[in-house]
């Protein structure tokens, strides 16, 4: 699989590929699970249906939140009450595309429609077949200042990865193209390709936060999934900051508060000095603001104010 673009810049080995210089890519993710080689090599195999259900969203944009939305959505679709089974693919860390041992795309084959899948992958590095097939795809996004320090929070708070000493060393890392999953912007700018795409639904973090009834009648509008006023605030109630927190023990165990932490906007008031804040803003100015994706996420509003 092509993963050209996404090398670890210290070491220039791939980065699909844990390696030990570079910042361990599964530690983004859920549990201890580790993106192996041999998963990359047999993802090119994997085989989209039509009617998969795929959330793609770059670490720290709030994938575990639509995850929740969406796994509670495809039960409602089958007739089930959110929450009273398991979830939609038997384990969390399934739902993950690129994470998991070789034999997961097999196990996945046998897997009931519509399964949710997670990537946090640019859209070049998909499973041709995702697009081939007209999958609907939700693509999330979020105010990069606010993706920045809730990946510095994330990265410090797992024993796992290397931590900063300092959030200065974090951003220039994150303005610097140094993160595991790449630059935030280039993901960005990658994904506006395909925005205009009538399979692609895009939402933003803010959005969800400051509207989350319209916003999950929205998400199962373009899923298809009729939903009564009751449903639809079941599913809202279940996906609130509160909710989720205080269910995270039994979600996610010991990660749960490291993930779910403050789950708000504009946390990066905290941490941005005026000069780190004039640089994103000229580095967004530059790469995303004339794009679909960057008026999208109204700069003006959410991440310059
Ligand atoms: P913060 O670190 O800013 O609090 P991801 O799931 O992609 O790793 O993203 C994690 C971010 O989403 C965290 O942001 C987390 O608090 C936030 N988040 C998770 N669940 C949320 C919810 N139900 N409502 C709002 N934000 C949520």
């Amino acid at each position: 699989m092509n993963l050209h673009g996404q090398n670890c810049a210290p070491c220039k080995s791939q980065l699909a590929v844990s390696c030990s210089c570079h910042r361990n890519v599964s530690s983004l993710l859920l549990q201890s699970s580790r993106i192996r080689s041999e998963t990359f090599k047999s993802l090119e195999s994997f085989e989209a249906r039509r009617d998969d259900v795929i959330l793609a969203g770059y670490p720290k944009s709030g994938t575990n939140w639509l995850s929740q939305i969406l796994t509670d959505l495809i039960a409602i679709s089958q007739k089930k009450t959110p929450g009273s089974e398991s979830s939609v693919n038997a384990e969390e860390q399934e739902a993950y595309l690129e994470v998991g041992d070789a034999g997961k795309y097999e196990r996945m084959t046998k897997l009931p429609s519509p399964r949710l899948m997670v990537t946090h992958l640019r859209p070049e590095n998909l499973p041709k077949s995702i697009f081939q097939s007209n999958a609907k795809i939700l693509l999330l996004i979020r105010n990069p200042k606010d993706v920045a320090t809730s990946y510095f929070h994330f990265s410090n708070g797992l024993a796992f990865l290397p931590s900063y000493e300092t959030w200065d060393d974090f951003f220039t890392d994150f303005m610097t193209k140094k993160m595991a999953w790449g630059c935030y912007l280039e993901y960005l700018s990658e994904w506006n390709k395909y925005a205009d795409k009538e399979n692609i639904m895009t939402i933003t973090y803010e959005e969800v936060k400051e509207n989350p009834a319209l916003s999950v009648k929205n998400i199962a509008t373009f899923f298809g999934i009729p939903l009564t006023e009751e449903q639809l605030q079941l599913v809202v109630e279940r996906s609130s900051f509160q909710s989720m927190k205080k269910n995270s023990d039994k979600t996610h165990g010991s990660f749960g508060n490291i993930i779910f932490r403050k789950g708000g906007v504009s946390d990066w008031k905290n941490l941005f000095t005026e000069d780190q804040n004039e640089k994103m803003d000229k580095a967004f100015e530059e790469h995303i603001a004339g794009t679909k994706l960057g008026k999208k996420l109204k700069y003006d509003l959410y991440c310059k104010a």
